[in-house]
């Protein structure tokens, strides 16, 4: 098992959510909300997963963690005991595996109950996994709140005593306090002050090296990627359209949706600021998804060929390890095969 190697690999992965209508709840269609996507993560990376709101992102954050099942498709986790496919196994299998994929969500009062002392929140996942004894547990949710800058003692008080930085910091330490391997953190600093921000990014970071911890790092805000992600996975309308290291994504964009969410982010530089592409209308609904490529009723590119085949995801030339896009319309692509006939 070295760094590097995939922690989790996503193989055709679909979570369609039954659309029910009239007083008979009859099936009348699919929510397509992920839609056949092929990921690796691999163990120690930052995996940025950006895109507007209703991409998909918190479903395959979820789908990840098995918190949701995919209706189609296979996760994989490998480890030191070797690969196990999660998507095959019953709740009763699946316990050995939760331990060791958390999430943090954006607002941590879904994680942390409201009548409950912030000690009684987080002993909870401990007592979970077999940490006996009370004396134990608050020496370790002490250890685990001192470790995300807060006081041992606040232990004792209750969620709503908190500000919102401080109250998602216990959501980190809960977290962290059954000492996962990967976490997914779902817009985890988005509805926090700017200078907050920068804080639990920082402390997320500080906790990545201590504990040699994965993130899937999900954010609409691609201003906050750039510094912190090793990769990033664009996702359009349930598909990853754009896959590459980080900077590559900023300096070398390929796919157009890339392209416009890049040029949405306020820049001070003026004269880029003049060249922002404006994204027309909305998401479309990921019940009917356009025909052929998803993103092409407002790509300012579409071509005839658009409308009808659906582009598969490609590798580009890059310096930086790989460049995927799903696009007809970039030049030279290093090989003609999709991703998915190459990486069985
Ligand atoms: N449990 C559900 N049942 C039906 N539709 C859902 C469910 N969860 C999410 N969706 C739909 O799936 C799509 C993707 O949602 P989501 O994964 O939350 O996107 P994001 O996190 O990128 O905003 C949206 O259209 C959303 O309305
Ligand atoms: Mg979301």
């Amino acid at each position: 098992m070295q760094p590097n190697d995939p922690i989790l690999k996503l193989r055709d992965v679909q979570v369609h959510f039954p659309v029910k209508t009239g007083v008979f709840k009859r099936v009348t269609g699919h929510v397509r909300a992920v839609d056949g996507v092929d990921l690796d993560v691999r163990r120690g990376e930052v995996l940025g997963l950006v895109g507007e709101s209703g991409c998909g992102k918190t479903t395959l954050g979820k789908a990840i963690l098995q918190l949701v099942r995919a209706t189609q498709g296979t996760v994989t986790y490998s480890g030191e005991d070797g690969e196990t496919e999660l998507t095959s196994l019953d709740d009763a299998g699946l316990f050995r595996f939760r331990k060791r994929l958390q999430i943090v969500f954006q607002d941590p009062h879904s994680s942390l109950n409201p009548a409950f002392t912030i000690f009684g929140s987080l002993e909870d996942p401990l007592r979970h996994y077999g940490v006996k004894t009370r004396e134990e547990r608050r020496k370790i949710v002490g250890d685990l709140l001192e470790a995300v800058n807060m006081r041992r003692e606040s232990m004792d008080r209750y969620p709503h005593e908190f500000s919102g930085g401080q109250r998602q910091r216990i959501g980190i330490a809960r977290a962290l306090s059954i000492e996962p391997e990967l976490i997914v953190c779902d817009e985890a600093v988005s509805a926090l002050d700017v200078s907050i921000q920068a804080q639990v990014l920082q402390l997320l970071m500080e906790l990545k090296r201590e504990k040699n911890l994965t993130y899937v790092f999900i954010t609409h805000d691609l201003s906050v990627t750039e510094y912190l992600c090793d990769r990033i996975a664009v996702m359009y309308l349930g598909k990853i359209v754009e896959l590459c290291d980080a900077e590559d994504l900023y300096a070398n964009t390929l796919h157009p949706y890339s392209q416009a969410l890049l040029s949405a982010i306020p820049v001070a530089d003026l004269d880029k600021k003049s060249r922002r592409i404006v994204l027309q209308g909305d998401v479309p609904s990921p019940v009917n998804p356009p025909s052929g490529c998803p993103f092409h009723p407002r790509c300012r590119y579409v071509v005839d060929r658009c409308k009808t085949e659906v582009p598969e995801l490609r590798r580009f030339k890059s310096a930086k390890g790989e460049h995927m896009a799903a696009c007809h319309l970039i030049d030279q692509p290093l090989a003609e095969q999709p991703l998915r006939t190459e990486s069985p």
